[in-house]
C-alpha cells in the first residue's frame, strides 16, 4: 500500500506549495470546496510527476471531513495530514472564520487521527496573528469547550468580540483567536495523540503572498511587513518548503509546539523594531 498526503486548503496558496516539496513516492489527496481550483492543483502536480487526486471538502463540516479522511484511507495508508484550510478576516464574516479554522481543525484532527497509525503526522496551519491576541483574552477554559460543547464555545468566541462596531476588526479578532486556538489545540493534541505514536504540531506563516495574503495585504495585514527582519511579505515556496520539512516524518522528535515562520515579525513588533519610530504593542 501506498503513503497518503493530504492537504486540506490544497489547491491553492500555501497548500499547494507544500504538496510539491512532498515525496513523489506518495500519494497526494489535494481538497478544499472549490473543484475547479483543485483539478488545476492536480494538474500542476501531475505535471511535476506526482500521483495527485482532488476531494472536495469543507472542512467546518464534520461529515465533510470524515468523508474526505475515508477517500484518504482508501488510497493507502494516511502518513501526513497537512491543514491548510482557511478564511481570513477580509473573506469572511467572524462565525464563518471561527468555524473553519478553530472547529475546522478539531474535526480535521479527530477524524484523521482515528484513522492514523504510528509514524503519520499531523501539521495545523496557525498564524503570526494568534501571537498578537493578549495574554489576557486567551482563555483557555473557553478552548477548552471545542471539544465537549461547540455551540457554547462559539457562542463565548463571538461575545467576546461583540462590543467592536467595525466589521472589519471584529472579523480581525475573531481570526486570531481562532489561530490562537489553533496553537494551543495542536499542542493539546500532540500530547494526546502522542501516545499512540502520531505527531502533532502547527505552524503559523506571517504574511505570505497568496491569495489570502495579498488581499490582507491592501487592508490592516500590510503594516507588519515593516516589523519582519527584511521587510518583505514571504512567498508561498518559502512557506511550502517549511511546512513539507516540518510534515516530514524524518523530523520526529518536532512534537507539540508551534513553528514561527513569519519573517521576523512578531518579535520585530514586540521587540527589535518597536523603538525605529513604529510604535510597539
Ligand atoms: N497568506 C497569509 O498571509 C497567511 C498568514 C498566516 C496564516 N495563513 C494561513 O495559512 C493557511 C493557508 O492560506 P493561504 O495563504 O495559502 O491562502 P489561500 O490560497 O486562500 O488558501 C486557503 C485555502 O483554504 C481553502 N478553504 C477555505 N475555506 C475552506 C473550508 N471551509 N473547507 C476547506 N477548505 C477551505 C480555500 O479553498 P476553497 O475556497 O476552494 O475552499 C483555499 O484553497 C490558512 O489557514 C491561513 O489562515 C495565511
Amino acid at each position: 500500500m501506498k503513503d497518503v498526503c493530504v492537504i486540506t486548503g490544497g489547491g491553492s496558496g500555501m497548500g499547494l506549495a507544500a504538496a510539491k516539496y512532498m515525496s513523489k513516492e506518495k500519494r497526494i489527496i489535494i481538497s478544499g470546496r472549490t473543484l475547479s481550483k483543485l483539478e488545476n492543483g492536480v494538474k500542476e502536480l501531475q505535471a511535476l510527476g506526482y500521483e495527485a487526486y482532488a476531494k472536495i471538502c469543507d472542512t467546518s463540516k464534520r461529515e465533510s471531513v470524515k468523508e474526505l479522511a475515508a477517500f484518504a484511507a482508501s488510497k493507502g495508508e494516511i502518513k501526513n495530514m497537512i491543514n491548510c484550510a482557511g478564511l481570513s478576516p477580509a473573506m469572511s464574516k467572524p462565525e464563518t472564520i471561527l468555524r473553519v479554522n478553530a472547529l475546522g481543525t478539531v474535526y480535521v484532527n479527530q477524524e484523521f487521527s482515528k484513522l492514523m497509525h504510528p509514524g503519520s503526522v499531523i501539521i495545523d496551519i496557525a498564524s503570526n496573528s494568534g501571537y498578537m491576541l493578549p495574554v489576557f483574552l486567551a482563555n483557555k477554559k473557553i478552548y477548552a469547550l471545542a471539544d465537549k460543547d461547540e455551540r457554547l464555545f462559539i457562542k463565548k468566541l463571538m461575545r467576546l468580540g461583540s462590543f467592536m462596531k467595525d466589521h472589519y476588526k471584529r472579523a480581525g479578532l475573531a481570526y486570531s483567536y481562532s489561530k490562537n486556538f489553533v496553537i494551543w489545540y495542536a499542542a493539546k493534541c500532540a500530547f494526546e495523540y502522542g501516545k499512540r505514536g502520531i505527531r502533532v504540531a502547527s505552524l503559523s506563516p506571517g504574511l505570505v503572498a497568496t491569495d489570502m495574503g495579498n488581499l490582507e495585504e491592501t487592508k490592516d495585514g500590510g503594516s507588519l511587513i515593516r516589523y519582519t527582519a527584511e521587510e518583505r511579505m514571504g512567498t508561498p515556496e518559502e512557506l511550502g518548503y517549511a511546512i513539507a520539512s516540518l510534515a516530514d516524518e524524518r523530523n520526529g522528535y518536532l512534537a507539540g509546539v508551534d513553528i514561527l515562520c513569519d519573517g521576523g515579525s512578531v518579535h520585530g513588533k514586540q521587540e527589535f523594531k518597536k523603538h525605529k519610530g513604529l510604535g510597539g504593542l
